[in-house]
């Protein structure tokens, strides 16, 4: 079987690591890839939002199955693309994968469903949304409607911060169309925790929470990020939470998706806030996280290509699917700057060696004549592995020291809050 992943990040080499695991063999592509997924996966030389160039490739190549990692081809309608031209294809099509490319959207979805998340008002009128976020008060949340790299969310703890956070998006137009509309949400405490789960229409497969660290810096300060690392089990993620979170939120949501005539397919990412009141979603994406899935799929015991295959074929629901009780932390390795303007072109020194307890996942790096060099505000994602959260931890840290390149900067608390 031939597969096809697209994508060129962490997320992307997690995911080929997993498959050259498979039993079924696949030979296995990516488009475009990088370093790290090039002993795993021939590397094609077609970007991940190149829609057509990427089905005319799979087509030319007799590719069994294509597996999209980031939202951008999605929202782009690149499995519409694909299934129009008869390729199997793994991810939502687009109108399913607004619940990530409009926070209006998915509100609406929640809404209509009770499905519990942020109080919130969605605005196109700089006055109007002045006007409400004065009423009601900081600390107070405003997000960029459409997709915004990340980047299109501002915790504000004053008013003035949500105000000039306003002007930001929608008179200065810093997130472009993105933030044509913007939400304003109520601020929500408690920690974070990331459920994913195979989807295929209303069969719903959860797979072992996660939780990430979006501050750059140790405690949670300073500015967010795509992820500065993860860790996988998470002990306040019970089996009762999770069984929880499924039927109050991911069961209701898949649901009303299919019962709109936009039935999910695919991987649906929830972010939650675990508050006093329960869980509540901060954010839905079509796809596996990135860096959750750098520790969520090494604690995968079944053959993913065989569920990849249960979703598109609409099997899941029959599809075995275990997971290992080991642990998982990943340290994301970022380059001086991120998630500022950040350094570039830096060589990478200690990537070959060898450790058995931890895996290196490439996110931004590239090969040049001097070796591999950074060539992405998160660069690397260093995952370990141990019978337990603290065992991973350590692995994880003892691994991080062997790597090293100009300006690297990285959390040093990974998972401590599991620990304490
Ligand atoms: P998002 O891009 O939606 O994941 O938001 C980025 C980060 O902003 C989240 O991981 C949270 O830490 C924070 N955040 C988003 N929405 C809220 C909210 N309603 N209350 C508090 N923090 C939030
Ligand atoms: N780690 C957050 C995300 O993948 O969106």
């Amino acid at each position: 079987m031939k597969v096809l992943v697209v994508g060129a990040g962490g997320r992307e080499h997690a995911i080929l690591w997993k498959l050259a695991q498979s039993p079924q063999q696949p030979k296995l592509y990516c488009a475009p890839g990088n370093p790290g997924t090039e002993p795993l996966a021939a590397s094609v030389g077609v970007g991940a939002e190149e829609v057509a160039a990427l089905a005319d490739f799979a087509e030319r190549e007799g590719i069994d199955l294509t597996v999209i990692g980031p939202e951008a081809p999605l929202l782009a309608g690149i499995v519409d693309h694909f299934e129009e031209r008869g390729l199997r294809v793994f991810g939502p099509r687009r109108a399913a994968a607004l619940i990530e490319g409009s926070k209006a959207f998915a509100k609406s979805v929640m809404e209509r469903r009770g499905v519990p998340t942020a109080a919130y008002r969605d605005f196109t009128d700089a006055e109007a949304a002045r006007a409400y976020v004065r009423e009601t008060g900081a600390p107070i949340v405003i997000k960029a409607d459409g997709l915004a790299a990340g980047k299109g969310v501002i915790v504000a703890m004053t008013l003035q911060e949500a105000e000039s956070a306003l002007d930001m998006i929608m008179r200065e137009n810093a997130f472009g169309d993105a933030g044509h509309k913007v939400v304003v949400e109520e601020f929500l405490t408690g920690q974070e925790a990331t459920v994913m789960a195979f989807v295929c229409g209303t069969d719903i497969r959860l797979m072992v929470p996660a939780q990430d660290h979006k501050p750059a810096y140790d405690g949670d300060q300073g500015p967010n990020t795509g992820g500065m690392g993860t860790y996988s089990p998470v002990p306040v993620v019970t089996p009762e939470l999770l069984d929880e979170v499924e039927r109050t939120i991911i069961r209701p949501v898949v649901e009303g998706l299919a019962a709109d005539g936009t039935p999910y397919r695919g991987v649906l990412y929830t972010g939650l806030m675990l508050t006093e009141q329960g869980p509540k979603v901060i954010e839905f994406n079509a796809r596996f996280g990135d860096p959750e899935t750098q520790v969520v799929l090494p604690r995968l015991e079944s053959d993913l290509l065989e569920i990849f295959n249960s979703v598109v074929d609409g099997t899941l629901a029959e599809q075995e699917i275990s997971w290992s009780e080991q642990a998982a932390v990943c340290v994301v390795l970022a380059a001086g700057g991120y998630p500022a303007s950040y350094r570039k072109g830096d060589v990478i020194d200690g990537l070959d060696s060898t450790h058995a307890q931890s895996v290196i996942f490439h996110a931004g790096t590239k090969q040049t004549e001097a070796g591999i060099v950074t060539n992405g505000g998160r660069v690397l994602g260093v995952t370990g592995f141990g019978s337990d959260l603290r065992a991973a931890k350590q692995q994880a840290y003892e691994a991080v020291a062997r790597v090293s390149f100009e300006g690297m900067h990285y959390r040093r608390d990974i998972a401590d809050k599991a620990l304490k």
